[in-house]
């Protein structure tokens, strides 16, 4: 059995599928694709189908991350029968998790910077209105915080 994680953040474009790109790649380079399976969604709908916003691409790509295949989808009440882990980006994505979450899931609800305490920060800061610099920002926060949260299943699932 599998370990599935989900990322959230609002629009499914710029932060949750950093972390998914960043996640798998992290999965991948640990030989655990078999063990852990990845998705990001939006708590919104305006770009269902679409891909990640260019800026996002375009930052990933210098690092070596290809997310220019993923596609935007919204998150929804089903997502929890799926998923062992939901993260979310923010406080404002948490609440509308929290809100549309089963009174019976047994899965982890939390943000994504739980998983990175040396960050001192707890949202990872939506980028979209902002400059060049938000976006270097969220990648280097996803990338810790994938470090995170791939040790902490490591430890509570894999061992
Ligand atoms: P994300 O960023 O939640 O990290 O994907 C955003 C993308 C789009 C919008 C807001 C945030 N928007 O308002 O369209």
């Amino acid at each position: 059995m599998s370990i599935k994680v989900l990322f959230v953040c609002l629009g499914n474009i710029c932060r949750s599928p950093t972390a998914e790109g960043v996640f798998r790649h992290q999965v991948e380079a640990a030989g655990l694709s078999q063990r852990i399976q990845i998705d990001s969604a939006g708590t919104g709908d305006w770009h269902i189908g679409k891909a990640p916003d260019p800026r996002t691409i375009d930052e990933a790509a210098k690092r070596d991350y290809d997310l220019a295949p993923l596609r935007a989808r919204q998150v929804s009440a089903a997502d929890f029968a799926e998923f062992d882990y939901v993260i979310a980006m923010d406080n404002e994505n948490l609440k509308n998790l929290k809100a549309m979450q089963p009174a019976d899931y047994q899965g982890h609800l939390g943000l994504f910077l739980a998983f990175a305490p040396e960050e001192n920060q707890e949202e990872v800061p939506d980028p979209y209105y902002g400059g060049p610099e938000g976006f270097t920002l969220v990648l280097n926060m996803v990338e810790e915080a994938s470090q995170g949260l791939l040790h902490h299943i490591k430890e509570n699932h894999l061992s």
